[in-house]
C-alpha cells in the first residue's frame, strides 16, 4: 500500500488557525477489509466549517486530537474490495486532509459523468451548490421583482446565490470584501449592484441599492452585517441563515443582533438550514445548476491552490477575504 501524507489535528484553533494546530505526517496506508475502497484525494474542499470541526462538537463531532483533519474531497478509487466500486470510479466524501483515504464505500457517494470539468463538482454542484440551491429557493422562497441581498457575495456559495436571484427575476445586490469582487459580481455574473463593506459602512450602499427595501437576505456572515440588514428588512422578509463566517474566529461570545425587534414589526422569518439535511435533493439541484450553467446563466469560479502541504495556510484564505469564488486544493493529478 502506498505512504500516505496527512495534516493531523493536534491543538484545538484559537482565532485563526495556526499551522502548529496540524502536524504533517507521512503514514503508512492500512490494507484494505472487505466492503472499504482506497480512494486517492484529487481535490479537497477548504470549507468555514473546517474552522467550527477543528474547534469542538457542531452539527458533527469534534475532530479528535491526533485525527486526520476532516475534509470534504473528491478522488479516485485506486482499489476496492467493496462491491459497487471499481478502480477510475470517481468518488465524493470526507476523505480527510491526506492523500489516500480508506473507507467503507457506505461512506463514499460514486460522482455522476457531468458534462463539465472533475472540479464543478465543488464550484457549481455538492455542498457549495446545493447549499446555495437549497438555501435561496426553499428557505428564501423568492419572488420575482423582489430585491435580494447577499453577503460573501463573491465566495462560493454567496456568488450562486445572487445569480440564481438573477435567474427568479430579483433585484440582486451583493456584499463583498473588495472593489475588485464588486467589479466581479457586477461585470461578469449580471448583479445589479454591490458594496464593498470594507470601503464605507453598509448601511449607506444598502439604502442607496435597496430603493425598495430588502425582502430576502442570504447571510453568510452574521455579526454587523446581519444587523444592519435586519433594520432594513420589509414585510414578510426572509432572514436565510446560511452561515456567520465573522464569528468563526471569535475567542469572546459576540453579541447578538440589536435590530431582532424588526422581524416582529415586520413579521419577517429568520431561518438557518444545514446542507446535509437536504442531500436527498442534490440529483434535482444538480440537474438546475448545470442547465442554468450550460445555458449561460450560471458561472462559478474556483480559487486552486496546488500542493496538500499548503492547506493549512490556504485555509485562512476564507477568513482574510483572499478566496475569490470556491477554495480548493489540488492533491494530485486527475489521471496520477
Ligand atoms: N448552512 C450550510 O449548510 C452551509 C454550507 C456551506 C457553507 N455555509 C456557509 O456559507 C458561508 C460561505 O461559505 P463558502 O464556502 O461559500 O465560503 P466563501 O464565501 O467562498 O469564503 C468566505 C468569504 O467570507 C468572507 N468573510 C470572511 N470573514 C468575514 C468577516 N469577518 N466579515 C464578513 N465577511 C467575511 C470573505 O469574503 P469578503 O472578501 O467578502 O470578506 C471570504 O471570501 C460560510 O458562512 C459557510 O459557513 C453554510
Amino acid at each position: 500500500m502506498p505512504m500516505n501524507p496527512q495534516w493531523r489535528l493536534v491543538a484545538r484553533p484559537q482565532g485563526l488557525f495556526k499551522e502548529s494546530d496540524f502536524r504533517w505526517v507521512e503514514d503508512e496506508t492500512p490494507p484494505l477489509e472487505d466492503g472499504q475502497a482506497l480512494v486517492r484525494t484529487i481535490y479537497l474542499s477548504l470549507d468555514p466549517t473546517n474552522r467550527g470541526w477543528a474547534a469542538g462538537d457542531t452539527y458533527l463531532p469534534a475532530v479528535p486530537l491526533e485525527g486526520v483533519m476532516r475534509g470534504i474531497a473528491i478522488g479516485k478509487v485506486e482499489e476496492s474490495r467493496a462491491p459497487g466500486l471499481a478502480p477510475g470510479d470517481v468518488v465524493q466524501g470526507l476523505l480527510g486532509w491526506q492523500r489516500y483515504a480508506v473507507l467503507p464505500a457506505s461512506l463514499l457517494t460514486k460522482l455522476p459523468p457531468i458534462p463539465l470539468p472533475l472540479s464543478a463538482h465543488f464550484g457549481l454542484l455538492g455542498h457549495i451548490g446545493l447549499t446555495a440551491w437549497v438555501g435561496l429557493l426553499q428557505v428564501g422562497q423568492p419572488k420575482e421583482g423582489e430585491t435580494l441581498v447577499v453577503s460573501a457575495a463573491a465566495g462560493a456559495v454567496g456568488s450562486l446565490v445572487g445569480q440564481i436571484g438573477k435567474i427568479h427575476g430579483m433585484r440582486v445586490v451583493g456584499i463583498a470584501g473588495s472593489d475588485e469582487k464588486c467589479r466581479w459580481l457586477t461585470e461578469e455574473l449580471g448583479f445589479d449592484a454591490a458594496v464593498n463593506y470594507k470601503r464605507a459602512p453598509v448601511f449607506a450602499g444598502l439604502r442607496r441599492e435597496c430603493p425598495n427595501g430588502i425582502d430576502v437576505y442570504f447571510d453568510n456572515v452574521g455579526g454587523d452585517t446581519l444587523d444592519t440588514v435586519l433594520s432594513l428588512i420589509n414585510l414578510r422578509a426572509r432572514v436565510v441563515i446560511c452561515g456567520l463566517i465573522s464569528q468563526y474566529n471569535a475567542t469572546a461570545v459576540p453579541p447578538g443582533p440589536k435590530n431582532l425587534p424588526n422581524l416582529l414589526v415586520k413579521r419577517a422569518r429568520m431561518e438557518g438550514f444545514i446542507v446535509l439535511d437536504h442531500i436527498d435533493e442534490a440529483e434535482k439541484a444538480s440537474a438546475d445548476l448545470i442547465r442554468w450553467h450550460l445555458a449561460d446563466r450560471l458561472k462559478y469560479r474556483l480559487d486552486v491552490v496546488h500542493g496538500l502541504e499548503k492547506a493549512p495556510a490556504a485555509v485562512n484564505r476564507l477568513f482574510d477575504g483572499s478566496n475569490t469564488g470556491k477554495l480548493v486544493v489540488r492533491v494530485s493529478e486527475e489521471d496520477a
